[in-house]
């Protein structure tokens, strides 16, 4: 974060969300990007790359570990090392507040025969890491983390990897990433085997760049196998909107009267569009308007005008299709007519923050009747009716972007504004979030 002292701001209520705008590059597919660049061999161009905090770290992360990685005018241009070639890094490398980085570079490293330490902010040291670390042992790489499988870690690649076949005890993109990551410098098949889909940005991507990777679906299994010593080639990226920062958006559409705004560029992968399908069951008016294809992924423009919305029981099979997009829906469940339950979310406990506690007491802290299950939150929405806000009381938003992002749209539906206690994490990935809501509803 740029700046030492937490930076509190009240977001006050607004009027309606109008016109057209355009949210920054997936964060997902930013990280992968880099990381795939930096083990081809030539240059591989990336437009629309998402320029956040935690991006950034993955792109120091393959500096320091031999990549070039350079922004020339609207374009990042890459010059990787080869599979198989990345370099002792110097130094620790720092991740910030990124576990995409992290977990994803610890499976990249783990077939490099190199010794690296990972550190993070106080947010990312909490989170475990334990997931990544047993596939990844299982290929021969050594770890001594911190207790309780957290940052700060320490590292050593496998000289000789060994292909492993697994099948993931979470439904983890992240986990899933790591191992084929490992796979691609590891001789012979490595296969990951899916229960529960999630998103499929890698498998995309890795194919995209050359490597041989195959997805099978067996008794409701997806099962993923790379072949390892890849060559990667060099590609020209285009990088699609990112839908969990076009969220905000949506919700905020969806919420405020008058509202009929157009978000440009979204990516729909259907991994990806949970959000979407959740927000029209309960009423809400999302148009999909110029569906095309951009950087292999579907995309198109969404006109969100303002709608009443109702209470639903979201099911459970959605969350990993957006597993990211809860603190923002349940900002929207506050305000729908009736009551909305979710399960099924023992994840929101493991990421930036327990996104379980920290919203249903951020939305508590604002007015709103919610109550906190061990899975999910239950939240009876006032029909419409704006919430009261914050009191004398800011919301702790624990270092993590969504809850703050997701309690500035809560502050757009308030009668005296939401007062947030700090607005620095929101660069991680969403840097000109308060300036596209505040141009949208000026
Ligand atoms: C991500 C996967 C998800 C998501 C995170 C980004 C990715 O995490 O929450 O923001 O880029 O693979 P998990 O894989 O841990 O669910």
């Amino acid at each position: 974060m740029n700046t030492q002292q937490p930076s509190p701001r009240l977001f006050q209520p607004a009027g309606p969300l109008r016109g057209r705008l355009r949210v920054p590059g997936d964060k997902s597919i930013s990280h992968r990007s880099v990381m795939l660049g930096a083990l081809a061999v030539g240059e591989t161009r990336v437009t629309g790359l998402l320029e956040g905090e935690d991006v950034m770290a993955t792109a120091a992360a393959m500096r320091a570990m031999g990549a070039t990685v350079e922004k020339s005018g609207d374009e990042w241009r890459i010059h990787g090392v080869g599979v198989g070639g990345l370099l002792q890094p110097a130094a620790a490398l720092e991740m910030g507040n990124s576990g995409t980085s992290t977990r994803l570079l610890m499976g990249l490293l783990a077939s490099h025969a190199i010794t690296a330490a990972f550190t993070g902010d106080a947010s990312l040291s909490k989170r475990p890491m334990g997931r990544v670390i047993e596939p990844l042992s299982r290929i021969g790489a050594q770890f001594t983390p911190s207790p309780g499988g957290t940052l700060p870690l320490m590292m050593t690649g496998a000289r000789v990897p060994v292909p492993i076949e697994y099948r993931l005890p979470v439904a983890s993109a992240q986990v899933k990433s790591a191992i084929l990551l490992a796979g691609l410098n590891t001789a012979g098949m490595t296969t990951v085997i899916e229960p529960v889909p999630t998103r499929d940005h890698s498998e995309r991507m890795l194919r995209g760049f050359g490597a041989e990777l195959a997805v099978e679906e067996a008794d409701g299994d997806r099962i993923i196998t790379i072949r390892g010593e890849a060559e990667l080639q060099p590609q020209t990226i285009e990088v699609p909107g990112d839908p969990s920062s076009a969220a905000f958006f949506m919700v905020a559409a969806s919420l405020v009267p008058g509202s009929d705004l157009v978000i440009e560029n979204v990516g729909l992968n259907p991994t990806r569009a949970g959000l979407v399908e959740v927000l029209r069951l309960m009423g809400a008016s999302i148009e999909e308007m110029d569906a095309r294809e951009v950087g292999g992924e579907p995309v198109a423009d969404l006109r969100v005008r303002h709608a009443a919305l109702g209470g639903i029981e979201v099911n459970p099979a959605l969350a990993p299709s957006m597993i990211d997009e809860f603190p923002v829906l349940f900002v929207a469940a506050a305000l729908a007519e009736g009551r909305t339950v979710t399960r099924g979310l023992d994840e929101l406990r493991v990421k930036e923050s327990d996104r379980l506690a920290a919203m249903a007491a951020a939305l508590a802290a604002a007015g709103a009747r919610v109550e906190e299950t061990e899975d999910g939150l239950v939240i009876e929405g006032t029909g419409g009716e704006a919430l009261r806000g914050t009191a004398d009381e800011q919301i702790t938003t624990h270092l993590d972007h969504r809850i703050a992002m997701a309690m500035a749209v809560a502050g757009l539906v308030s009668r005296n504004g939401v007062e947030i206690d700090d607005t620095r994490p929101i660069a991680t990935s969403f840097p000109a979030f308060e300036a596209l809501l505040e141009r949208a509803s000026a």
